[in-house]
């Protein structure tokens, strides 16, 4: 008796200190942010993943604890929250519901897990810190500025304004214990104290509409300072606040003034007490700094004869400094920033230099990059270098400008001639792969230059690798679009006087974009961008934030606003965003009904499926009505798939039955309208039978019962006969295309679309040379009024067809953010290997797939937590093996001639004869 209770005891203590040891917390996150300084949300979400080699575990609880300092959390003083044990499987957006937290308090919080086999240690610690969560809290802190211009300074077409260098010399009393930063510098900033710089971002802050809301951001600052004299020291830039195009097009373009900047510095002592430093007029600035002008369109001037050694450090002659001036804050609320700032994201190298006939060179960085160019040079006193930046060169080698409009693009460097000088501009970016170099006396060597890559800070989530070289090369040349038009907003295009965040650009484009950033903070920045830009009646504009006032009133690039946050939804199972938004999402769909809709179908569009292939090679806009859809049938489907998703929403946000009812009417109505109008019984096909009037009513399942495949065959017909297996769709057509064609069984003639070489295509860009995605399928010959060589909106759904269809990585809707993936790619389609992988919330996902003739080997990564259902088609299971074992009924299920596989945690091999 005695001994068998001694062995069972041991057999559970081993048990137990195993899975100890293998359960790991990871990846503490706050509101998903890694660096959570000045979060102003008054109970923020908190995220963490698991981590284990041993597989099939599911979390069955978790406890949390926050305390208000590292110590009370190291002894499990839990002050500010102890969630105790709670039951649940969520490590994702776990609200915060402990006690109030104050402005600017810190949280300090770890976690614990119990899983079905085992529970984990206590995580490692992390901290989230609390932003200013009153607009009183900034009523004495000043916003100082000076309106007015100064020598050398213009307003108008190409405005120039040198950049503002301020300065604060302070005395601190005693020794610091921690101190923090609160910063709104407009339009953009660097902060440095006693001469060094504070943080790693550049272009801070994030570009808003400085009329509704103001980012501040929030550094921990406690070792740059010390006791006794110390100074602050404040760069300001236009960005967007100032010179974009000042004063040129005021009917269109926003602009907001002079530069400004407001700033709290608190610091709390050892001895415990407190003080707050805060702007006012006694800060001092000049304008006669080395940053001639910045401007986002036109380029940076620096003039080094300029600098001001240690004008930012204690003992600098400030005496000839001006004071700043109280002046009128930009208008918009106070937010604290909740996606990180730009960064440089990586280097490149150039690959050539070649001279010109006019004595200068041209350096050719081998890849059209989004961020600026370091030079290093010598010369004299005097000598001024000149870079000239463009996508790509005319046939006599000189740089092609043309499409750049009235962008200058072009930086400036004037030495001091002192030996070696290294520079890179501080407040511009450029969209280049080539720079004309101007004022060198012999031609410089390659290792003089580096450019440097700037995008916000996000992690590469996603890997793809296939069997087909196009695909790949489309794949690189996505991530180098996507990821140089983030902005602290997603723009159209990096390099000509336009730079606008298109609202119809990401309708669908930042769903695919998810798979390889995590874009997910971004997102959620731009759907406040468009909430904060909707007009009182409930209109959205084209652009958010509105820099160019357009209010269209479309319904495929204003439904941008429902598809984003659907898209935070499925793939980061972020429901915040939608309850935050509901309400403005209804309104807008609401002011669409009264003014727009008419005979149930909707009646406004404003730029068609943008960008079909063209008549000509030479044109931009398609006249021909063979190629064009008809806007009325574009606006009615969207704005019927629309209302789809607020059904959808309706459900998440709750007391939604009335809403619901409401949204099912109208779209049984405007479907009726829309198959009563367009559809054609004759020969299945809807209006005038485009690709993109098919694949609409397709993809939204509006096309009556029964005949879905009917419409599909006339939709492959028009695709495979008509364009001869080419792409015929534009902006709008290309966001459904692949996913449909796929879906109803065509993942072949999908394959083809994505491997096609030949015009149009995505790999005919490739083989002329592309480096990232153009604006136009023609971009090699087109006019160059519109004509970017990096722009992301043709990628309609390409990038989530390479990951949901072809690799097999797709998020369950019914089970956002991956809880669930389903794993089901067409391994028919024409590759024979796809090698991708994606960093989820709860995870990596891998999927390595072969076929070998009919012979699958399967490798499948699914994280912890979660589970996928793993698609295998063939509908004998003896032909099936799971890690070398056959499969009985317990793992797997039949669907429509397919073994479906139910799988935990764990990495998985799978062979299948198919
Ligand atoms: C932009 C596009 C945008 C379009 C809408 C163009 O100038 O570059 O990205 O969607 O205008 O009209």
């Amino acid at each position: 008796m005695n001994k068998t209770f001694i062995y069972i005891t041991l057999v559970l203590i081993s048990w137990v200190s195993v899975a100890q040891n293998t359960i790991q917390v990871t990846d503490l996150q706050c509101e998903m942010l890694t660096n959570p300084l000045g979060i102003d949300v008054v109970q923020p979400r908190l995220s963490w993943q698991l981590e284990t080699d041993a597989s099939q575990i599911e979390q069955t609880a978790y406890h949390i604890l926050v305390a208000s300092s590292p110590e009370k959390l190291k002894n499990n003083e839990a002050d500010l929250w102890d969630s105790g044990k709670v039951n649940s499987d969520a490590t994702v957006n776990v609200q915060y519901t402990g006690k109030r937290l104050d402005s600017k308090d810190e949280a300090f919080w770890k976690v614990k897990v119990w899983t079905n086999k085992g529970e984990s240690n206590w995580s490692e610690s992390a901290l989230w810190s609390m932003g200013i969560l009153t607009y009183a809290e900034w009523k004495s802190t000043r916003w100082i500025g000076y309106n007015h211009l100064f020598e050398g300074d213009s307003i108008g077409q190409f405005a120039k304004l040198s950049a503002r260098y301020v300065r604060k010399p302070i005395n601190l009393k005693g020794k610091v214990k921690s101190a923090k930063v609160y910063i709104m510098g407009m339009g953009l900033y660097e902060f440095y104290i006693n001469g060094e710089k504070i943080g790693d971002q550049v272009l801070a802050p994030v570009p808003t509409d400085y009329t509704k809301n103001v980012k501040y951001n929030v550094f921990d600052v406690t070792s740059q300072l010390q006791q006794g004299d110390n100074v602050l020291g404040t760069i300001l830039g236009n960005g967007r606040f100032f010179a974009m195009r000042q004063e040129y097009k005021p009917y269109k373009i926003k602009s907001f003034g002079f530069p400004k900047m407001a700033m709290q510095l608190v610091v709390e002592y050892e001895d415990g007490s407190k003080e707050t430093i805060k702007t006012d007029e006694s800060w001092k600035f000049t304008p006669y700094g080395p940053i001639r002008s910045n401007n986002e369109y036109d380029g940076e001037v620096y003039d080094a004869r300029k600098e001001m050694p240690n004008w930012n450090k204690v003992g600098f002659d400030d005496s000839d400094w001006l004071n700043m001036m109280w002046v009128q804050e930009p208008g918009g609320f106070y937010e604290g920033q909740m996606t990180p700032n730009m960064k440089i994201m990586d280097e490149v190298k150039p690959i050539s230099i070649s001279s010109t006939s006019r004595g200068t060179y041209i350096l050719d960085m081998g890849q059209n990059m989004v961020g600026w160019l370091q030079i290093k040079v010598k010369g004299n006193r005097g000598d001024k270098i000149t870079m000239k930046f463009a996508e790509s060169l005319q046939d006599d080698g000189s740089l092609y400008i043309a499409n750049l409009r009235d962008a200058r693009t072009t930086d400036a460097y004037i030495l001091k001639g002192e030996g070696e000088e290294v520079w890179e501009p501080t407040f511009v970016f450029h969209g280049f792969r080539f720079v004309e170099l101007t004022g060198f006396k012999s031609k410089p060597s390659l290792d003089q230059f580096l450019g440097k890559v700037v995008y916000d800070n996000m992690e590469t989530t996603g890997t793809f690798e296939c069997s087909n070289e196009t695909m790949n090369q489309i794949f690189k040349n996505a991530f180098w679009g996507i990821s140089g038009n983030y902005k602290g907003m997603p723009i159209d295009c990096p390099q000509r006087n336009e730079r606008q965040p298109w609202l119809g650009d990401r309708t669908t484009g930042a769903y695919g974009e998810s798979f390889i950033f995590d874009n997910q903070t971004l997102y959620a920045k731009w759907l406040d961008d468009i909430k904060y830009s909707q007009t009182l009646d409930g209109g959205i504009p084209d652009v958010a934030p509105a820099f160019w006032r357009y209010y269209g009133d479309g319904v495929t690039w204003q439904g941008a606003y429902m598809k984003v946050a659907d898209m935070l939804y499925t793939q980061f199972g972020d429901e915040k965003v939608i309850k935050e938004h509901y309400p403005y999402m209804k309104k807008w769909l609401l002011y669409m009904e009264a003014n727009y809709l008419k005979d149930d179908l909707m009646t406004k569009d404003k730029y068609g499926d943008w960008c079909v292939p063209p008549e000509s090679l030479e044109i931009i806009r398609s006249s021909d009505p063979t190629r064009l859809t008809d806007g009325e049938v574009l606006s009615s489907a969207f704005y019927y798939h629309l209302l789809q998703i607020m059904k959808k929403f309706a459900r998440i946000q709750g007391n939604s039955d009335a809403d619901i009812a409401y949204y099912d009417a109208l779209a049984e109505r405007i479907k009726k309208a829309f198959n009563t109008k367009y559809f054609n019984r004759e020969n299945y096909s809807y209006a005038n039978n485009t690709v993109t009037a098919n694949v609409l009513p397709l993809a939204f399942n509006m096309v009556p019962d029964n005949l879905q495949q009917k419409v599909f065959e006339n939709m492959v017909h028009q695709i495979e006969v008509v364009k001869e297996g080419h792409i015929s769709t534009g902006v709008v057509g290309t966001q459904f295309l692949m996913r449909t064609l796929t879906e109803f069984g065509r993942g072949d003639l999908a394959f083809k679309l994505a491997s096609n070489k030949t015009y149009p295509s995505w790999g005919y860009m490739v083989e002329n040379g592309a480096t990232t995605i153009w604006e136009l399928w023609n971009g090699n010959t087109a006019d160059p009024k519109m004509n970017s060589q990096n722009h992301v909106m043709l990628l309609g759904d390409l990038i989530i067809w390479y990951y949901e269809n072809m690799a097999g990585i797709k998020s369950n809707p019914e089970k956002p953010g991956f809880k669930q993936i389903i794993m089901n790619p067409d391994f028919k389609a024409g590759l024979t290997y796809v090698n991708a992988s994606y960093k989820s919330i709860h995870g990596i996902i891998k999927s390595y797939w072969k076929l070998n003739r009919n012979k699958l080997q399967w490798e499948v990564t699914v994280p912890v937590n979660t589970t996928a259902k793993v698609y295998i088609p063939t509908s004998d299971a003896l032909k099936v093996r799971l890690n070398g074992e056959k499969i009985n009924s317990e793992v797997y299920q039949s669907e429509n001639d397919k073994i479906v596989l139910s799988l935990k945690s764990g990495t998985y091999t799978i062979s299948a004869k198919l």
